[in-house]
């Protein structure tokens, strides 16, 4: 008997930073009932779906989500009833076409996304299959290599530094549970040697790295790699290192703005700096070291860097299908960010994962800034094989729901973790 959808329900929920996003739920024809939620990124790009908030500012500030949570009560959730569970790729149209807006606006990428992933969610609960095996369908799964934060910048850390992101990639390990404990270690070192320096931490950055108030950028990446080496590794060999910069988040008037550096640089500047940095460093990973729109500069900087370096597309892609295709016919790049968000279906996130691999591109599959405790991106990065993953750092339970349901994949589906297979340019 086909299973069918029956009822769908949403709610105002809160997420890691205390704003409201979506919970939604699904009921099958046999009863089966499953949630999912939905995250939302705070460096986001000019080219995502549209997240749709109320505007209302009696009700958080404007960015409740009461509206997107009418939208799939009365209008989404209704139109996708009756239609059979295990075809997502029937439901996602069913969702697309009905929005009709390239960019999601009418009906909001959020509602749309609680709604995408609840559903795959329900199918799996009644098929009685693994998450990760259900969306996996004729896909090789994969355990992916994490990418942790441990440094964190930008709009994530009050513009402390610009750069945003300065993670570890714990890659010569035979098991995830040993990657993420030598991760682990990296981290507290990194606290120490910050506290004895002087810098005060009182908190940690959204997406719980730390976020010291450093004289320039290059110091973070310093400090990690000092902090690899006092760990006993000899830095790149076991533990390399990566960094998004999130540079459209610093763009203006044509130029970056370093504040903390008192620095303006030029498109060509940040290339030399990137350059530097590859030559100094064990960086085998650059995201965004361009603003979103800088097409010709990305173009460049992947030519002089993307042999040895791994070069990935958050902001400028946005994990849209038609973009990811024109930066691979164009050589922007050659990794591609994937946020489920960004484009608001999970067919479409499979499909960017998908053209990223038939071009020999590598995919980061990404949490955002803004999570839930919604463990889902880990059976996502999991089933899509993208080989590698990016949710911020070990800490919070937002981040740690999905680094411990790896955890659990890992143990109990017994699949082998095997970084090479990410495509990472890795020494050795
Ligand atoms: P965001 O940050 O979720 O705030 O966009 C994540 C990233 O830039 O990779
Ligand atoms: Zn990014």
């Amino acid at each position: 008997m086909t299973l069918t959808i029956r009822r769908v329900q949403a709610l105002e929920i809160l997420d890691s930073r205390g704003r409201p996003t979506l919970a939604v739920t699904v009921e099958l024809s046999d009863g089966t009932r499953a949630t999912a939620k939905v995250p939302s990124g705070a460096s986001t790009g000019r080219h995502e779906a549209v997240e749709l908030r109320d505007g209302d500012p009696g009700w958080h500030e404007g960015q409740g989500v009461r509206r997107a949570v009418a939208s799939v009560e009365q209008a989404l959730g209704p139109a996708v009833e009756g239609l059979p569970a295990e075809e997502q790729a029937t439901v996602d149209r069913r969702l697309v076409e009905l929005d009709k807006t390239a960019d999601k606006s009418f009906f909001g990428a959020n509602a749309i996304l609680g709604i995408s992933c609840a559903v795959a969610r329900a199918a799996a609960q009644a098929n009685r299959l693994e998450l990760w095996r259900y969306l996996a369908g004729g896909r090789s799964p994969r355990l992916p290599v994490p990418m942790i934060n441990v440094i964190s910048g930008g709009l994530h850390a009050g513009r402390a530094i610009e750069f945003q992101d300065f993670m570890v990639i714990p890659h010569g390990f035979s098991s995830l549970a040993e990657a993420l404990e030598a991760a682990g270690r990296i981290r507290r070192l990194v606290r120490q040697r910050l506290e004895a320096l002087g810098y005060r931490l009182t908190g940690i950055a959204d997406e719980g790295g730390w976020g010291p108030r450093l004289e320039r950028n290059e110091a973070a990446i310093e400090i990690l790699a000092d902090a690899i080496a006092r760990a006993g590794f000899r830095p790149g060999e076991q533990i390399a290192l990566a960094v998004d910069v999130a540079a459209t988040h610093f763009f203006r008037d044509g130029r970056y703005q370093l504040i903390s550096e008192n620095l303006r640089l030029s498109g060509e500047a940040m290339i030399e700096r990137m350059e530097q940095w590859c030559r100094r460093y064990p960086l085998v990973s650059i995201e965004d070291p361009l603003a979103e729109d800088e097409w010709r500069d990305w173009r460049q900087l992947t030519a002089r860097l993307g042999q040895d370096t791994q070069i990935v597309g958050d902001d400028l892609f946005a994990t849209n299908l038609e973009r990811v295709a024109r930066g691979i016919e164009e050589g922007l790049a050659n990794a591609v960010l994937v946020k489920m968000n960004q484009i608001g279906t999970l067919t479409e996130t499979f499909a960017v994962v998908e053209r990223a691999r038939q071009a020999g591109w590598r995919a980061v599959v990404s949490a955002r800034s803004g999570e839930t405790e919604d463990d889902f991106l880990a059976d996502l990065a999991v089933a899509s094989g993208a080989g590698q993953i990016k949710i911020g750092s070990l800490a919070g339970s937002e981040r740690l729901a999905k680094y411990n349901r790896l955890l659990e994949i890992e143990r109990f589906a017994r699949l082998p973790f095997d970084p090479r297979a990410s495509g990472l340019p890795l020494p050795g």
